[in-house]
């Protein structure tokens, strides 16, 4: 291609299609297999956001609201707070996207902590943003210390992903506290609550950010997770009316479709549905925890929909992953996570997860770890 691309856009490595992960089994001819690599919810969508979606396939010849009111006026009642403090997008990485695009200028600096979310690092490459990124402490935890003395002139925002993915370690309350005031007002604190759900209902610690009301904090969740609608792309922020009013303004107008926004109003209403996830999460993580212990695996105490261990080394953490897709389980690699000698492994249906404990251990004995 004779058309010369921005430098930073050239420098990020393209996607190269491989195998989809909908035929990662290909050729393996295995009677049983789990998909536990994307942190998705294994039971399926939400069946009430199914029926809503269904019903607003009818009207795809439409343009959906273009500020998802109906569905930011049920979930503002939902999280006790207004409409105008919520913006929906495709997905919290939607989200996230507009946000560097709203409150980016070039010189700007965020700043997190290695090993945690990959979509953050992508997204400074391509925007062009210096990303300062300190170390892990304690265990795969954010060093909150570290990131306060990083402050500085250049500073926009500061990205804290709780619990973090992929370590599924927490900020706790009190960290937390003591942490955003220390953080001056003119700069953006995004806190990433994808696994809040799961958090809530294993820890009494977990914070809620959206209960410090700052002007410069914004808290982003998605209906990906718990409530199992990864494909349709739906996430919402909670931030400061003018925040919200800024990313409004820089958001695609027509973001999320309709039938996404109608899954979202279905899937308020389907607490079952989201209890039964919860349920099976707390099942999944006390089940994981005890077999992992028995193999004498050195794992992080998560507080997500997934648990990270660590093999030691890339080539260990290689070699399970291989052993483990040729028996019919795939997980998650954390190259890119810059955590090359462990692996993430969702929780899935209580087959599944017997599966995963299942080829583990005939992998490990193989292996000799
Ligand atoms: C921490 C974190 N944030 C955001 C996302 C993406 O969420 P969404 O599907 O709403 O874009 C994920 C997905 O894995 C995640 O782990």
């Amino acid at each position: 291609m004779k058309i010369k691309l921005p430098e930073n856009i050239a420098a990020v490595e393209s996607y190269k299609p491989g195998k989809s992960v909908n035929n990662v089994f290909e050729g393996l001819n295995l009677k049983r297999t789990a998909i536990l690599s994307s942190n998705e919810n294994n039971f399926g969508p939400s069946p009430k956001a199914l029926e809503a979606m269904t019903e607003a396939m009818g009207k795809v010849n439409l343009y959906p609201e273009p500020s998802s009111v109906s569905l930011r006026i049920k979930l503002a009642k939902r999280l006790n707070t207004q409409p105008e403090n919520l913006i929906i997008g495709n997905g919290s990485d939607g989200i996230l996207s507009t946000i560097f695009k709203a409150f980016f200028s070039s010189g700007d600096e965020l700043i997190s902590s290695k090993g945690s979310f990959v979509a953050v690092n992508v997204m400074t490459k391509l925007n062009n943003i210096p990303y300062i990124q300190t170390e892990m402490r304690d265990g795969y935890k954010f060093d909150l210390d570290a990131i306060a003395e990083k402050i500085n002139p250049k500073t926009k925002a500061i990205y804290l992903c709780n619990p973090n993915n992929p370590t599924g370690t927490i900020i706790s309350q009190n960290a937390l506290d003591n942490f955003v005031k220390k953080v001056p007002d003119h700069i953006l604190i995004i806190v990433d609550e994808a696994y809040s759900e799961f958090a809530n209902s294993l820890t009494d610690n977990f914070p809620d950010s959206t209960q410090y009301n700052l002007p410069n904090l914004i808290t982003l969740r998605t209906f990906s997770k718990a409530y199992g609608l990864a494909g349709v792309r739906l996430g919402y922020g909670i931030a400061h009316e003018e925040i919200v009013a800024t990313l409004l303004k820089v958001k695609l107008t027509f973001d999320p479709s309709i039938v996404a926004q109608a899954a979202g109003i279905g899937a308020l209403d389907d607490d079952e549905f989201l209890q039964k996830t919860i349920a099976n999460n707390l099942n999944g993580m006390r089940f994981y925890k005890e077999k992992f212990a028995a193999m004498g695996l050195k794992f992080t105490p998560s507080f997500g929909n997934f648990v990270m261990v660590d093999f030691g080394t890339e080539a260990a953490a290689g070699q399970v992953f291989e052993q483990l897709l040729q028996r019919g389980v795939f997980v998650r690699p954390l190259k890119f996570f810059q955590l090359p000698h462990c692996l993430r492994i969702s929780i899935g249906t209580p087959e599944e997860c017997e599966l995963l404990v299942e080829k583990l251990e005939e992998v490990m004995v193989l292996i000799n770890l």
